[in-house]
């Protein structure tokens, strides 16, 4: 199977010009698995609250040729009610456009999300094969969203939610935990990476698993398996304790700012 295991590949550091929110880590994730979906699916991606582009342009340029939707609010933030960062489609378009991303490939939907049907959706790129949630982070939004999501959903979806466990947005986390359309869709946890969470069909759990352990990248940040009943989640997270020792505040710090170094060096003295 292929695998994306090339740090000369790394497009990262260029994002850093786009302003918004990507941790390398996430970043990784979200690039292994777009890319390797190439080969089995021509399936569409989707994304809800683009901003300036800094994860969905990764998704753009690793998605192939395949079609892309996306949804934001833009300059009309009267209707931002959760203030969930201010997009802007001048920025969004100029940074596609800086990023050579064909904009024949690109629907721009510019409404609350909770207007979009799943209809409005296939009729433009059909079944969408990768979708983002990063839009509202108040409870009916990601509710909604959720429930877009899966509608539009084919087989081997793998379905994204930003701050799922990030304390400074619990509505996200009541949205996605008490999502009876995640359950009714057969959709389950199968990986938390530093922000992102990662779901896809039962089914399809030990492909996605396996894709993400394939990556050389990814393996230096692996924590653990959690197990959980009959399931498995791969966590690639660590969050910072009070207790830690000081050395372990150090190299988690390069695994967040200097992702380059902190691969470079876990492989080298084989931590
Ligand atoms: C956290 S930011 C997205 C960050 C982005 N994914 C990135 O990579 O930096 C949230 C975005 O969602 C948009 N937004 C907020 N509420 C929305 C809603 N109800 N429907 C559609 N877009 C919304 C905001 O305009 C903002 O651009």
């Amino acid at each position: 199977m292929k695998t994306t295991n090339d740090v000369s590949d790394l497009e990262y550091g260029a994002l850093k010009k786009i302003p918004g929110w990507l941790g390398f880590l996430d970043y990784e994730m979200m690039r292994c698995l777009v890319s390797l979906q190439n080969d089995f699916t021509q399936g569409a991606i989707a994304e809800i609250g683009v901003h300036h582009g800094k994860s969905f342009v990764p998704l753009a340029r690793f998605s192939g040729t395949r079609k892309l939707y996306v949804i934001d609010i833009f300059e009309d933030q009267e209707k931002n009610i959760d203030q969930s960062g201010c997009g802007s489609r001048t920025e969004f378009v100029s940074n596609l456009k800086r990023f050579d991303i064909d904009m024949g490939r690109v629907t721009i939907d510019q409404r609350v999300s909770s207007e979009v049907t799943a209809n409005d959706i296939v009729n433009k790129v059909g079944k969408v094969a990768f979708f983002h949630i990063d839009g509202g982070h108040h409870l009916d939004a990601v509710s909604a969203d959720i429930k877009l999501a899966c509608d539009v959903a084919d087989d081997d979806t793998i379905l994204v939610i930003d701050d799922v466990f990030r304390p400074e947005w619990p509505e996200v986390s009541m949205a996605a935990f008490n999502s009876r359309h995640l359950i009714e869709y057969g959709f389950q946890l199968f990986a938390i990476g530093f922000n992102k969470s990662f779901f896809c069909r039962a089914d399809q759990v030990g492909k996605y698993q396996s894709l993400l352990r394939g990556n050389e990248i990814l393996e230096c940040y692996f924590n653990k398996t959690y197990r959980v009943f009959d399931r498995e989640i791969l966590v690639y997270q660590y969050y910072p304790l009070p207790e830690w020792r000081f050395r372990t505040i150090i190299i988690w710090c390069l695994s967040v700012w200097q992702p380059k170094i902190y691969v470079a060096l876990k492989r080298f003295l084989a931590w």
